[in-house]
């Protein structure tokens, strides 16, 4: 590995990679967690916070291990969670299964959206809000992405890129959400596209809902985040705030390649 240039080194220091809050007193936090596939260590000793409300953009190159963390915190079987700790709002989920914390408000949206074949959009929503407790209404997603609703009665996976997508983040609100993880939400969508989902998040971070989200996309994902965090090869190579990864251009050509 070559040495990082001086300023990334030193934006790097400056920038506390382990929190000292109690994880219990915050909103969201995750304390040195460690994640498995078999025998390859892919998340490695990571550890943040989010306040509520906040969206914070986590970055990295691929296979940085930006999905296998949201798939760890949503407590999914893979990649395994074999340490650490993972609270939201003071309820310990780290040693949850994936149904518990979906139950306790953390709502993942899979890069694939796996919209339900067979299922029209509106079906889609229904089997989200079958159990646990609801989220916001329909007519308020619907308000929120007006297409959904004119789509309510078309099957879901006959929806473009975008609008699946819609689906996806609508069958999250949906449901009783706390925090909504998104892998990639903008993949392959036209950018006029990309500027509906972009205003629909911000109208859900008024709304008082915190978010995660992963994207290759990372100059969009840090215009609407708060915080950032940058992933290298499974660990923690910088957080702070978003605007100040879009102040340090060495940061970013170092992991970001922006
Ligand atoms: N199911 C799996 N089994 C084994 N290893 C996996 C599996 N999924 C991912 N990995 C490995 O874990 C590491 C992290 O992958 P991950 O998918 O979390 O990265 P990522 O940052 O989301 O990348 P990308 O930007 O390409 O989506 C990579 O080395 C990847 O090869
Ligand atoms: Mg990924």
């Amino acid at each position: 590995m070559t040495e990082a240039p001086a300023d990334v080194a030193a934006a790097t220091a400056a920038a506390p990679t382990a929190p000292s809050t109690n994880p219990a007193e915050s909103y969201f936090a995750v304390r040195n967690i460690d994640a498995f596939y078999g025998d390859s260590y892919v998340v490695q000793n990571i550890s943040f916070d989010i306040n509520e409300g906040e969206i914070l953009a986590m970055l990295g190159r691929n296979g940085a291990g930006k999905t296998s963390t949201l798939r760890a915190i949503a407590r999914a079987t893979e990649p395994e969670l074999r340490s650490g700790e993972v609270w939201l709002q003071g309820q310990p989920l780290h040693d949850a299964k994936s149904h518990e914390a979906a139950m306790a408000g953390i709502q993942l949206v899979q890069e694939d959206r796996c919209i339900i074949q067979g299922l029209t959009v509106e079906e889609n929503l229904d089997l989200a809000t079958i159990n646990g407790a609801p989220g916001w209404e329909y007519e308020r997603i619907y308000s929120l992405f007006p297409r959904l609703k004119e789509r309510r009665k078309q099957e879901g996976t006959t929806l473009s890129g975008g609008e699946q997508q819609m689906l996806a983040i609508g069958r999250a609100l949906a449901r009783d959400l706390k925090l909504l993880l998104l892998d990639e939400p903008y993949e392959g969508l036209a950018p006029v596209v990309r500027h509906d989902i972009e205003k629909a998040l911000i109208e859900v971070r008024n709304a008082g809902i915190t978010t995660i989200i992963v994207e290759q996309n990372a100059i969009a994902a840090l215009k609407l985040a708060d915080k950032a965090i940058i992933l290298d090869t499974g660990e923690v190579a910088f957080q702070g705030t978003a605007d100040e990864v879009l102040a340090n251009e060495a940061l970013r050509h170092e992991y970001l390649a922006i």
